[in-house]
């Protein structure tokens, strides 16, 4: 919780400033007092009057206002707040902030800020790994400047790459890591499944599928982010290993299956896995060979079902156990019977019929499917899916929600 938490927020000039209309209320929600503070370049892209309605304060933009000078001052501005958050932060404000300009009242309020400072970084991915910008942000680094994101994936300009600002929910969890050193799954245990499994037919070809991993690998990182002591049992993939993560690296659904066990006992476990449902029954020691002309014929065998193998565990079933379903159609209901069957407590429904875009991309559309109800969550990235996720687990496992339904 941020109850009486003053945060000074410096908006700037980017598309991701839509993303801090959402944080401001997310903070306000949790309790803190949220002042802002925007640029020129911010003003392109939300409104003022946005910003101060959901922050419920006036917006300061202007350092030579007599007013606001005769009122609160500038150096007070920054003085008064527990931490000072750029969120954006443009490729602009982290050059003037590593240049130490104060040329405006964005930078003036940093420059005289004896506080923490965070910034979520968001830029286009060249100007991200431009010298430049990587020599300033070393700079701020070298200040203890801290950061949260950016992530990667689709930027706004169209191109695919690191530059997309941090998630509010994420930028909130570090808010709390800074604030009040709040990392709510502390001395909890979580083992999360990710990416596809690979069957092999002989020792040089398998069956498997497209899971990217993205949504296991982002909720391990929740989880780790909020304290958690992760274990992530994945297939291959191409995400980096979340910080703070411990990976164990497998191939088989048979392997991934004695991978979990192995990490038992935890709290809370989330199948984010797509696993194979069938393996070749007897695969080939060496490799197959054309010859003969006749193609060989691959008896299938069905593969363990992990997450209901986790779920009726008799002395060592995790608090939680958490499961995924993609639905195309009756999606709730068909989640409902899927709860059942597995024997889990959650079922992460997703909607992957056409039109939402939902396979290969980064949106995910989530019913949460429980035995007292259903939550149903907006459209969001996999990785806002995942701090909220990792939210309600911490909610479940003993601590009050944050985002209570
Ligand atoms: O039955 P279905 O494959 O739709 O179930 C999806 C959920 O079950 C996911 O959480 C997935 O990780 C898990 N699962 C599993 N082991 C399997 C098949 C699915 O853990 N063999």
């Amino acid at each position: 919780m941020l109850r009486d938490r003053r945060i000074l927020l410096i908006i700037s000039g980017g598309i991701a400033a839509y993303k801090s209309l959402d944080l401001i209320r997310r903070l306000r929600e949790r309790g803190a007092a949220v002042r802002c503070i925007m640029t020129v370049a911010a003003k392109h892209f939300v409104t003022p009057l946005s910003v101060a309605s959901l922050s419920e304060d006036k917006v300061y933009d202007d350092l030579w206002s007599l007013t606001d000078e005769s009122e609160i001052g500038h150096i007070r501005l920054s003085r008064e707040a527990d931490l000072v958050l750029a969120a954006p932060a443009s490729a602009d404000l982290i050059a003037r902030m590593a240049a130490g300009l104060a040329d405006d009242l964005a930078t003036t309020a940093l420059l005289a800020s004896d506080k923490p400072i965070l910034i979520a970084p968001t830029m286009n991915l060249m100007m991200w790994a431009h010298p430049a910008t990587q020599s300033n942000l070393a700079t701020l680094d070298a200040r203890g400047v801290m950061r949260v994101g950016p992530g990667s994936g689709d930027l706004a300009c169209g191109e695919v790459g690191s530059g997309r600002m941090a998630e509010p929910l994420e930028i909130v969890a570090a808010i709390e890591q800074v604030l009040t050193g709040a990392k709510r799954l502390v001395g909890r245990r979580a083992l999360v499944t990710s990416g596809p499994t690979r069957e092999p037919i002989d020792p040089v070809r398998y069956i498997s599928n497209h899971s990217s991993g993205k949504q296991g690998h982002a909720i391990a990182a929740a989880l780790a982010t909020l304290g958690a002591e992760t274990v992530l049992v994945s297939g291959p993939t191409q995400e980096p290993t979340p910080a703070g993560v411990k990976l164990v690296a497998v191939e088989t659904a048979a392997e991934m299956l004695a991978a979990c066990e192995a990490a038992l006992p935890v709290d809370v476990a989330v199948m984010a896995a797509a696993v194979a449902d069938w393996r070749i029954e007897t695969a080939a020691l060496h490799k197959l060979k054309k010859d003969g002309g006749r193609p060989p014929v691959l008896r299938l065998a069905e593969n363990p079902d992990i997450l209901s193998r986790i779920a009726q565990r008799s002395n060592d079933r995790p608090t939680l156990v958490i499961g995924f379903a993609a639905e195309t159609n009756e999606v709730v209901e068909n989640a409902r019977i899927k709860l059942g069957r597995k024997h889990c407590d959650w079922i992460l429904a997703n909607d992957v019929s056409l039109g939402t875009g939902t396979f290969g991309g980064d949106r995910n559309t989530i019913h949460l499917v429980e035995a007292a109800g259903v939550e149903d969550w907006p459209v969001m990235t996999k990785r806002e899916v995942a701090a909220r996720l990792a939210d309600r687990i911490a909610g479940s496992l003993g601590y009050p929600p944050l985002h209570p339904p």
